[in-house]
């Protein structure tokens, strides 16, 4: 499964929760690639540069750590696909790969918010470094402030959770993932789910889509 939608549409929420209801792995590009960044490994040094500044990393720089996680036995009894692909090339990417893994795409859900929402839920997002809960620093605080209520690890910011860095990824949303879309769209993989309301909410209209169409 692939989720797709802008910056702070929810996919990474949306994930966790489907990855504990299908019992299959979570991969999320952004994940891996802050995971690099944290360890400072090669891969990371190249990607902060356009991280940090909201643009896409080069495919040449991704694509290679994206097969060897797919390829990992942890994935072999399915996946959902977080902030990946991004691109068509992405797109093609994926297609020839998961052709090779004899594997396929059974749904591609797209999360649907509005952009002033989008701006709101991410210029107050607070993850834990721990354990990668979300907070809100207004709608959604944590008992004591700067610390996770589940694992009391410490609560941080998203480099690129400034509002212009914000503005930038929204823009690099509509010009190069927007057309992703699209491709599914014809393929007849796509759903457009309402993201608005609870976590809760949200989630069981994609529950609902996907045993719809499963
Ligand atoms: P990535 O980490 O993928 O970030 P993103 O796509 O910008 O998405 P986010 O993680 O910001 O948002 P989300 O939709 O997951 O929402 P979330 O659930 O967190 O990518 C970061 C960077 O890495 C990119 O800019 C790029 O540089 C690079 N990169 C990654 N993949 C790449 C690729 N394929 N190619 C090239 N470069 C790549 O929720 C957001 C907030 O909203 C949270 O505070 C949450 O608590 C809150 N929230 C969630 N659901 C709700 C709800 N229903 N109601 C209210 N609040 C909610």
């Amino acid at each position: 499964m692939i989720l797709m939608g802008p910056p702070g549409a929810g996919k990474g929420t949306q994930a966790k929760l489907l990855e504990k209801h299908f019992q299959v792995r979570h991969i999320s590009s952004g994940d891996l690639l802050r995971g690099a960044v944290d360890q400072n490994t090669p891969l990371g040094q190249q990607a902060k540069r356009y991280m940090d500044h909201g643009e896409l990393v080069p495919d040449d720089v991704l694509l290679g750590t994206i097969e060897e996680r797919l390829r990992r036995d942890d994935s072999q009894g399915g996946f959902i696909l977080d902030g990946f692909p991004r691109t068509v090339a992405q797109a093609d990417a994926l297609c020839g790969l998961l052709q090779m893994m004899n594997a396929r795409i059974d749904d591609v859900t797209s999360i649907l918010v509005p952009r002033d929402e989008l701006v709101k839920r991410l210029s107050g997002r607070r993850t834990c470094r721990a354990c990668g809960t979300m907070y809100h620093a207004i709608f959604d605080q944590p008992r004591v402030a700067g610390v996770c209520d589940r694992c009391q690890g410490e609560l941080y910011q998203r480099v690129d959770d400034r509002e212009e860095t914000i503005r930038a990824r929204l823009e690099v949303y509509d010009r190069q993932t927007a057309p992703v879309l699209n491709t599914y769209r014809e393929r007849n993989l796509l759903r457009e789910v309402d993201g608005i309301g609870s976590r809760e909410q949200v989630f069981g209209r994609i529950l609902a889509q996907v045993q719809k169409h499963g």
